[in-house]
């Protein structure tokens, strides 16, 4: 039987820092729900990637001296590795640098163009740089960035413009024929007022800046770097390529799962562009809320105020983390991230309520029958409250899982687990024990026990993936027996299960000397450059090290560069010849205070253009962790060796 398809998304990430906490949020919403519907059968497409493009990666790539390429490549891999540290299972990661993506925007521009939804007009408003936004005048909030409260400037150029204007009443139509399409519902509510407060035509091209993909007709623009973003929901899919079988099968998507900052983008722009190329639209944008940091802002690199997921996950495990981020905030509202929060729920929901559930389950049995639970069990009208709120959790899970309240799904299934405890306490097997003719009574109680826990686990599993394996092992069930099938079935558990007490699963944390420490850790990970300890650096030998061609070189002008406030454009007399060079020294030296300096240049660097400015080599300075110190060597003639 063909299997239906889903197709799920996150957004793609600004590789402009290392993925934060927040990211992680979304991230792992999708996978628990990509994983349950793998679970039910569905055949799922997962997708994550990375938005590489745009004016502020291009600045952050230069003011660290390095090319947009090399900048995005080394993040990239970081936000790989933090998804395979939290056990992501997307199906395909994308980037909007890789070729196929890059070929399809400009042939999807290029048809939006000779359809007439894209036309060459002028621009001028205000700029946000970070948020990549034009705004008009009554948009700014206190003239600033109405999203992010930064400062805009004035912005004019030659630009191309798509035919935004033209849809609002079709977007007006599409909310009311699909009520669903924008969840949850206070975000359409939104969406409409924006909208009935007029659409203007939306400029879709840049030319202040190269790190883009350029217009295919028109190479001096690059494409605005949101309508590159937004396709690659199509492009991953192969939309427009040799092999579109993939974009036949999973368009349209299920839903994409993005924060509610970017609501519009995807609920305004996106839908528009999709109608603007007669293809089918999105059946779903889930608008999450925020994970808020104690002091009430949003979370975000640009900010400096960072959880680093790779301490927690080290610190608690991994399944902890996926456990907090679902159970505590209910998906759709802002909620708090603190760390008193999440030791709490370890302590709590984790180590207290299932940990302990299943320590004193297996320890029973194995206390009172060794390995197995006699086949002969006798059942009392006092297990029916239990096994019929077992047999019932399976649909309540499903249907909160649909709509995607992840932490209301959590909470029933602990719920259950919270019942359980209870009939330990009720049926209090430690006097049945105690009874030779209890034995039948006391088997059945331990049995009913260990069904619960089974169906606990199959159904925790997209949330904790790591877990769900460790209480079916301790169980003894058979893989048939952990099957979604098998998750709404009493009396499953085969009577040869063999059941053993296992490893904790969740340690118990004090609390109060936690939270010291992890203080201390978040601090201690805040620096921006983490330095390797002297002892950890490899050693090259003196065939590296010639490699590098060393020389003095005399600084003959020096200027700003408005574009990035950390660079300064160095022009440099190496002694042959006059070259440009940008250096991340802003911060430290005043222009004037470099000019008939000499300096060491590393002169065989292969060129990269920062910030607009093709920069032909290196200054060296000293950097002790505080302040940057340029090396000087004016008592020496430009253009000697230094070896
Ligand atoms: N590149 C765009 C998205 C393009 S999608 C076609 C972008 N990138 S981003 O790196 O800024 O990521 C924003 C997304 O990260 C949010 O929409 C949300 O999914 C997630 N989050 C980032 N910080 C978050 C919180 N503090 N809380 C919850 N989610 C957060 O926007």
């Amino acid at each position: 039987m063909c299997k239906k398809p889903f197709y799920i998304t996150t957004p793609i990430y600004y590789p402009s820092g290392k993925a934060h906490i927040g990211h992680c949020y979304t991230t792992v919403a999708c996978d628990a729900a990509a994983r349950l519907k793998r679970m039910q059968g569905y055949d799922v497409m997962f997708l994550t990637g990375t938005d590489e493009h745009g004016q502020k990666i291009e600045i952050k790539a230069a003011e660290a001296g390095v090319s947009p390429k090399a900048y995005v490549d080394e993040i990239v891999a970081g936000f790989q590795e933090i998804w395979n540290l939290l056990n992501i299972s997307n199906d395909k990661f994308i980037r909007t640098t890789d070729d196929y993506h890059e070929e399809a925007v400009a042939k999807i521009f290029k048809a939006l163009y000779d359809k007439g939804e894209i036309y060459k007009g002028k621009y001028d408003g205000w700029y946000c740089t970070p948020c990549e936004s034009f705004w008009t005048e009554p948009q700014l909030k206190d003239g600033k960035c109405p999203d992010c409260g930064r400062e805009v400037k004035w912005a004019e150029e030659e630009a191309y413009f798509f035919k935004l204007s033209k849809y609002a009443d079709k977007l007006l139509k599409l909310y009311e024929d699909q009520p669903d399409f924008i969840q949850p519902e206070s975000r359409k509510n939104e969406m409409i007022s924006f909208i009935k407060s007029g659409l203007t035509d939306l400029c879709v091209s840049r030319t202040s800046f190269t790190w883009g993909i350029q217009v295919p007709f028109d190479t001096k623009h690059v494409v605005y770097v949101w309508i590159d973003a937004l396709t690659n929901y199509i492009t991953a899919l192969g939309y427009s390529s040799e092999d579109d079988t993939q974009y036949k099968k999973f368009w349209p998507a299920d839903v994409h799962f993005v924060g509610k900052e970017i609501v519009r983008f995807h609920t305004i722009i996106w839908p528009a562009m999709l109608m603007a190329l007669d293809l089918p639209l999105p059946k779903q944008v889930y608008g999450h809320g925020w994970l808020l940091f104690g002091d009430g802002s949003k979370m975000s690199k640009s900010k400096g105020n960072v959880v680093d997921p790779q301490i927690l996950c080290d610190r608690y495990g991994v399944d902890a983390i996926r456990y907090f981020l679902l159970r505590e905030i209910p998906f759709g509202s802002d909620g708090l991230f603190t760390n008193e929060a999440l030791i709490n729920r370890i302590n709590f929901d984790l180590a207290n309520d299932l940990g302990n559930l299943l320590s004193r389950t297996t320890a029973m049995v194995g206390k009172y029958f060794g390995k197995t639970i006699p086949a002969e069990r006798e059942s009392d009208s006092l297990d029916n409250e239990l096994i019929s709120l077992a047999t019932s959790l399976r649909d309540k899970v499903q249907t909160n899982m649909d709509s995607y309240q992840f932490s209301v799904a959590l909470s029933e299934i602990w719920k259950l687990i919270a019942r359980a405890n209870k009939y330990i306490d009720e049926t209090a097997p430690w006097v049945l024990g105690k009874d030779d003719s209890k034995k039948a009574r006391l088997a059945a109680v331990l049995y009913n026990l260990c069904e619960c826990l089974r169906i606990v686990a199959i159904l925790i599993t997209p949330f904790m993936p790591n877990t769900a394996p460790i209480i079916f092992k301790q169980l003894g069930c058979k893989e048939s027996e952990i099957s979604y099938e098998n998750a709404n079935k009493f009396g499953v558990l085969s009577t040869d299960a063999e059941i053993s007490k296992g490893e904790t699963l969740f340690p118990r944390i004090d609390i109060e000397k936690e939270i010291a420490e992890l203080n201390q850790l978040i601090s201690a990970s805040a620096p921006k450059v983490e330095e390797a300890p002297a002892e950890n650096v490899a050693l090259i030998g003196i065939d590296d090290f010639a490699k590098v061609e060393l020389k003095v070189a005399k600084i003959v002008a020096c200027e700003p560069i408005k574009k990035a406030k950390k660079l300064l454009k160095l022009t440099l007399h190496d002694g042959l010849k006059e070259r440009t060079v940008a250096s991340g020294i802003a911060n430290y030296y005043k222009p004037e205070e470099l000019v008939n300096r000499n300096i060491v240049l590393v002169s065989n660097l292969k060129p990269a253009v920062l910030c607009g400015i093709e920069s032909e080599g290196m200054i060296l300075a000293a950097d002790d962790g505080e302040s940057v110190k340029v090396i000087f060597v004016d008592d020496i003639t430009p253009g000697s060796k230094i070896r």
